[in-house]
């Protein structure tokens, strides 16, 4: 069975664990498409030219344990700018968009380009401020040492940079559900997220 599910939205606002959840739920594969730029732009930093660290990428640099900081998800989205960076990265979300026994993909351009036919398109967002609070605990808990306010500019600034830019800015495609998680807990963001899915599959 090929049943694909797009996630997008804006950073923090749940998406990964929302995705993680649903595809656990349904027993179906999840990619964290974020990940492919996050490890781009790793490489970067480490001195790669942006399209060569793009093409360049293999299964195990996303497991790297140092793409969730800060200067990382900042790299990112500079990287993820650039058509040509985000063309070599299609191939590889196309093929497990439409592998056998269901995918789940999150990301900002799943639904509007990458997977245009998804048969379920959410996008998933929550205010500015508690998106920050999200991410400034995620980051304080695993030892970075940062202030809410540094968060919240850094994550406004990188928003407006991947709603602004030109090849495939973050946007809810026409037909995705909206889900708000400013007053919702995880569980009860989930739970919507299972009802609308479930209810496509019958
Ligand atoms: O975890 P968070 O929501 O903060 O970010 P992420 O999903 O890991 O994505 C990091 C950055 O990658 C984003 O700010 C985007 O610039 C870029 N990205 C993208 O352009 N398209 C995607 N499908 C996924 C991520």
């Amino acid at each position: 069975m090929k049943f694909t599910i797009a996630i997008d939205g804006p950073a923090a606002a749940g998406k990964g664990t929302i995705s993680k959840a649903v595809a656990a739920h349904f027993t179906f594969a999840h990619l964290d498409t974020g990940l492919l730029y996050r490890a781009t732009g790793r490489k970067v930093m480490a001195g790669m030219e942006p399209l060569q660290a793009a093409r360049a990428l293999q299964p195990e640099d996303l497991e790297r344990e140092d793409l969730r900081s800060a200067e990382v998800a900042e790299a990112a989205s500079k990287v993820a700018v650039i058509p040509e960076v985000r063309a070599a990265l299609v191939a590889f979300q196309h093929a497990f968009a439409r592998r056998d026994g269901g995918a789940v993909l999150d990301g900002r351009d799943i639904g509007t380009v990458i997977c245009p036919d998804a048969e379920v398109k959410l996008f998933v967002t929550a205010s500015a401020e508690v998106r920050a609070r999200r991410r400034f605990l995620e980051l304080t808990a695993s030892g970075d040492a940062t202030r809410f306010e540094t968060v919240l500019a850094d994550v406004m600034a990188r928003d407006k940079r991947d709603a602004e830019r030109d090849t495939a800015p973050m946007k809810a495609a026409d037909d995705a559900v909206l889900i708000d998680t400013s007053e919702l807990s995880i569980e009860a963001a989930v739970a919507k997220a299972i009802e609308v899915i479930g209810a496509r599959l019958a």
